[in-house]
């Protein structure tokens, strides 16, 4: 997509908010697009109308919430750009897609079993590095406002994966991280960077052979219709980060900015009081459907993938920055063996 092509998806009005010029008419409410590129009942999906039904009542009327559920506005990458752009106000994009984009510290979340559990994550959510990751993204026009917890990946795939050597040769859908990269190629397997709109698709026709995700993304996107297998490895963990345009951020009537604020801190009490249990559900839903066989890793089979990607958080040092590794490891207390 070319910068034409994105700010098509731009209204005049959200335009013309996201540059500071306020609408002619003082009735008229601020438009925020929110885009996101899951099923409008995944937890994302939820916790985006839960914000424009608080949003828009916290704002008594003078903000209107339009939401883009399923990549119905924009893909992965070009959801990005074009909040940078200005073309859409709000998203909560996995913080896997903020590398290709210049900040890699984002791929520390992405190292292969960094986070324990989900106090572990919370741990980070409510760290200095936390902030400090986000106050790098308003250098290049993003403001962070918040995390939400997806829970932790499994891997999916049209063949059995148990040990390590299951992995050979196969091709694996990944987001764009260049730590998911690594470790799929730890693993043997073959990465391929593809957007998530297009993933079903990729299955269906073998274009993959699988990928890493959550089970809420299993269940509401149908994969389980074109993968047989789903390990539950727990080897990842699915981060979002609800960013704005910086400009527009900071350019809101002061009331206007608390309302969302508020309505923000609210509906990331619900994303996180939710997205757990939506998982298990998920995986019990999918269980149910007869046609993916779901199953743990032994002990002796984890331990054969955490020996083969360990080396990635090393490797990947002069990448992310070996002082944000470090931190991030006393912030979730990662002991490396
Ligand atoms: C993916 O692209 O795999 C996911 O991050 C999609 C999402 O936002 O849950």
């Amino acid at each position: 997509m070319n910068r034409r092509e994105i700010m098509k998806g731009s209204t005049a009005l959200a335009a013309a908010a996201a540059t500071g010029i306020r609408p002619a008419s003082a009735q008229a409410p601020i438009v925020i697009k929110f885009s996101h590129v899951v099923a409008a009942d995944a937890p994302k999906g939820k916790a985006s109308d839960r914000f424009k039904e608080l949003a828009e009542k916290y704002t008594a009327g003078k903000v209107k919430v339009e939401i883009y559920a399923n990549s119905t506005l924009y893909k992965d990458k070009e959801e990005l750009e074009a909040l940078q752009l200005g073309a859409v106000q709000l998203l909560a994009p996995s913080t896997s897609k903020f590398g290709p984009l210049g900040f890699s510290e984002f791929e520390a979340l992405d190292l292969p079993f960094i986070f324990h559990d989900e106090a572990a994550f919370k741990a980070f959510a409510n760290s200095a590095l936390a902030k400090q990751m986000f106050a790098k993204l308003e250098t290049k026009g993003v403001k962070g406002l918040a995390y939400w917890d997806n829970g932790f990946h499994v891997m999916g795939a049209n063949k059995q994966i148990r040990n390590v050597k299951d992995f050979q040769g196969l091709k694996l859908r990944i987001q764009g991280s260049k730590v998911l990269d690594a470790t799929t190629k730890a693993w043997g397997a073959i990465p391929q960077v593809m957007a998530f709109s297009e993933v079903y698709q990729a299955l269906q026709t073998g274009v993959v052979d699988g990928l890493e995700n959550v089970p809420s993304n299993f269940w509401t996107q149908k994969f389980y219709e074109v993968i047989k297998y789903i390990a539950v490895s727990h080897h990842g963990h699915l981060s979002y980060a609800v960013v704005s345009n910086n400009k527009f951020w900071n350019e809101l009537p002061p009331d206007v900015r608390q309302g969302l604020e508020k309505a923000l801190a609210e509906s990331t009490e619900y994303f996180n009081s939710i997205a757990k249990k939506e998982n298990d559900d998920a995986l019990e839903d999918i269980k149910k459907t007869g046609k993916v066989q779901v199953y743990p890793l032994t002990p002796q089979e984890r331990k054969s993938w955490v020996d083969a990607v360990l080396p990635v958080h090393k490797d990947m040092e002069k990448r992310i920055g070996k002082d944000t590794i470090a931190a991030l490891y006393k912030v979730v207390d990662f002991k490396p063996a």
